[in-house]
């Protein structure tokens, strides 16, 4: 049965100006993700510092505008002096939060070099777990101070003539989390954050900080760990994080692709939580988001927990993602932009190997997983402001969720560039959906291209051999004509309409 969903945009109805950092990844010390992934000294396309280039160029087509580092869970045990310093004196560490081997044979300032090359900013994170107060300053110190101190003239020792001025820092990661080295209490994490952020700040008043929100919305102390937390950091933290991921375990793709539903409702109650705290503290600050962990995340599973403990970067976390997969991370995208006015950091958890847009083999190829897909186009196309879009679709009722609507869509304005774009998923599996879009106050507009992203089989991947298996095509059919744009979106598709004058 045909289906149309009607669209109304307005260039006076706005959400809020797209952050460009809602475009953000995440490199943890884990798996692949480093050795093997962006660093391969003997890789035939290794670079002099030894990262590959392969990997380098697949980062740069998505334009990533920041990348959080080192951690995830690895952070809570991560001694940041290990990292640093002559190689060959790093010590091999046992990192306790993966059961595996860390050689530290990449640390803080080769990971500066990897994103100057990548083109992208570094998103620091310090220990909360195991360290506290006087590491987290002294990295800050050996980071961001320019030098005549002991912390500086050490990077400086190190070669590192220039601090690396990291602005953006996570004070410790999902400290909630009973699987976390060293697990706090809210009341004991909100004060360590609060004293840790507060000299990070003295030693550089022009960093950013981001409290630890909770590590997913089904934590059993959510949402009183945000209220807790802030009660503590709301004046010294300029971001409280969120994390989540999803996955289809029980094989039901309509429940699944409604998924960025949940996400639209833990992002509003976290914002309803941090305006809580502001008007209990007759503040005039309004604390913004930081979704610095956001993604598919199953395949994997069955496979890490038969994973050998103690190894030296094993292949863990490895999902390979689906078609559908790209579909819901696509929707998850939209559920990041229409949120803008408040979400203003958010990261793909992660970037390459571990759960991840991008796949290598060591010493082979690296190549573009599904999902590599919307998360380009988004970060490509998605950059201005966020237009609140009047939606009326046709919905479905799943084991979740009610009245699913069968179009996921909004448009991001670049008034610049004289560029709309809308981003739209249709939803339903088994047929084509009519968009109408009616465009009223933007006149003189043309389509330039109408990409399509669409398989036959839910479950397509990509791999090594067979790279182009799910790529997105040109072929969409959108046209504009008296000011309304009509398409016909393919069942189970990503689709991104590009409108320029
Ligand atoms: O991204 C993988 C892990 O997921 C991170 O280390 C942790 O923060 C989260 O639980």
């Amino acid at each position: 049965m045909m289906k149309t969903a009607k669209m109304v945009l307005d260039k006076d109805f706005r959400v809020g100006d797209v952050d460009n950092r809602i475009y953000g990844s995440f490199i943890e010390h884990l798996g692949r993700a480093v050795y093997g992934g962006i660093y391969e000294p003997d890789h035939p396309t290794a670079d002099n510092d030894g990262f590959r280039e392969d990997v380098l160029d697949l980062v740069r087509q998505l334009n990533v505008p920041i990348v959080r580092y080192p951690g995830g869970n690895f952070v809570s045990g991560f001694n940041w002096e290990d990292s640093v310093g002559p190689r060959a004196e790093r010590p091999r560490r046992l990192d306790l939060a993966w059961r595996t081997v860390e050689t530290n044979q990449m640390g803080v300032n080769e990971f500066a070099d990897w994103a100057k090359k990548a083109n992208t900013e570094v998103m620091m994170a310090v220990n909360l777990g195991t360290l506290g107060v006087d590491a987290a300053r002294n990295l800050v110190e050996y980071c961001n101070h320019p030098g005549d101190s002991y912390w500086s003239d050490l990077r400086r020792k190190h070669g590192y003539e220039q601090p690396h001025k990291f602005k953006t820092w996570c004070l410790g990661n999902e400290m909630d989390g009973p699987w976390q080295i060293g697990h706090k209490t809210a009341e004991e994490y909100g004060r360590i954050a609060l004293e840790s952020g507060k000299v990070m700040k003295w030693v550089d008043p022009t960093i950013d900080l981001v409290a630890c929100g909770s590590s997913n919305s089904k934590m059993p102390t959510f949402p009183e760990w945000e209220a807790t937390v802030l009660e503590h950091t709301y004046d010294v933290a300029d971001y409280i994080s969120l994390h989540t991921y999803y996955g289809n375990r029980n094989d039901d793709t309509p429940n699944f692709l409604a998924k960025s539903l949940d996400m639209d409702n833990f992002i509003e109650t976290v914002v309803s939580v941090c305006d809580y705290i502001k008007a209990k503290k007759r503040s005039k600050k309004t604390m913004m988001l930081s979704f610095d962990e956001w993604n598919v995340w199953f395949h994997s599973n069955e496979a890490d927990r038969k994973m050998e403990p103690w190894q030296v970067a094993p292949p863990q976390l490895e999902d390979v993602y689906t078609h559908e997969d790209a579909l819901l991370v696509g929707s998850l995208l939209l559920s990041l932009l229409r949120h803008a006015d408040r979400v203003k950091v958010a990261c793909l958890a992660q970037l390459v190997n571990v759960i991840a847009p991008i796949m290598t083999r060591n010493g082979g190829g690296a190549w573009a997983q599904t999902i590599f897909y919307p998360y380009m186009h988004a970060s490509l196309y998605g950059r201005g402001t966020v237009l609140n879009p009047i939606i009326d679709s046709p919905v479905y009722d799943t084991k979740e969720f009610d009245a699913v609507p069968y179009l996921d869509s909004l448009a991001v304005y670049n008034e610049e560039n004289d560029e709309i774009t809308i981003f739209a998923v249709n939803r339903d599996l088994e047929h084509v959906l009519n968009l109408e879009c009616d465009l009223r106050s933007f006149a003189g507009y043309t389509v330039a291209e109408h990409i399509v992203l669409e398989n036959a089989d839910l479950k397509a991947v990509n791999t090594e051999d067979n790279p182009n298996n799910v790529v997105p095509h040109n072929g969409g059919d959108a046209k504009l004509e008296a000011g309304t744009v009509t398409a016909g979106l393919p069942k189970a598709s990503w689709n991104v309409i590009r409108l320029t004058k």
